[in-house]
């Protein structure tokens, strides 16, 4: 079996059972409720890619980038140095501008930049940013803020030919998406390349952090429970350890 090329998610646990990191250039959702950890790990993802010489875009469609910049310097001091640099960019992809934060609605003073983001004029503004600052990483804050504005029909078509676009982007991508029901799938989970939940759930009557590789086209990987911790870096997962054994 020939490996693809691989993009470290910059969690050495979660490398390790992915072989190697995210096959490169593909279309990767990660699910988790609320306070699982979504942004920390896709914002690691950009930290370790923007580390080694290849550009990332944070888009936050519904949370103030300014928020996520200020949450994620605890684990990095230098997040600020890597965007001021444009090794790492926060772009507010909602409908409001945020002074020097680059925002990809700014200077698009049609109407088209007041309506609510759809998937398909998403990437219609940022294609010219992946060509000019050289972005290779996307994460896409979130699948959920996507869906929103339309009825459930119309948001799996759009969702659909929002991931199909996005896989030719020649970007590796990190669609975060909220997991509502861990035992449901969302339309993004059936389209996209891979899928990780990140699960966090009482277990012996204490609250337990747990990372599972669901899906992941191209590669051999693993897919149990393993635990999953906050440390001062960021997030750390424990490949050899196993959750409900
Ligand atoms: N050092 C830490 N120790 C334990 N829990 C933490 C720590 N830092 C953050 N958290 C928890 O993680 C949450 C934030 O993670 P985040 O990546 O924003 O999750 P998500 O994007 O999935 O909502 C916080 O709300 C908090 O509950
Ligand atoms: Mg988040």
């Amino acid at each position: 079996m020939r490996d693809l090329k691989r993009a470290s998610t910059g969690v050495e646990g979660l490398d390790l059972l992915l072989k190697g990191g995210f096959p490169e250039n593909r279309v990767i959702v990660v699910s988790g409720a609320p306070g699982a950890g979504k942004t920390t790990l896709g914002v690691q993802f950009l930290r370790a890619g923007a580390r080694n010489g290849e550009a990332g875009a944070y888009l936050s469609i519904l949370e103030d980038p300014r928020i996520v910049i200020q949450d994620q310097t605890v684990y990095d001091p230098e997040i600020p140095l890597l965007y001021k640099e444009r090794k790492l960019l926060f772009i507010d992809a909602g409908p409001l501008t945020w002074g020097e934060i680059i925002d990809i609605g700014k200077g698009d003073e049609t109407d088209e930049s007041k309506q609510p983001v759809s998937p398909l004029n998403l990437i219609k503004r940022i294609s010219p940013l992946i060509d000019e600052f050289k972005i290779r990483r996307l994460v896409i804050d979130s699948a959920m803020s996507l869906r929103y504005d339309y009825d459930e029909g119309v948001a799996r078509k759009e969702l659909n030919r929002f991931i199909r676009t996005l896989k030719s982007l020649n970007c590796t991508t990190v669609l975060l998406s909220e997991l509502t029901d861990p035992t449901a799938y969302a339309p993004e989970h059936f389209a996209a390349h891979g899928v990780i939940f990140m699960h966090h759930f009482m277990h012996d009557r204490k609250m337990v952090r747990a990372i599972q590789i669901v899906k992941m086209r191209g590669t051999r990987h693993d897919n149990q429970l393993h635990p999953l911790e906050f440390s001062n870096v960021g997030l750390e997962v424990n490949e050899g350890g196993l959750i409900l054994e």
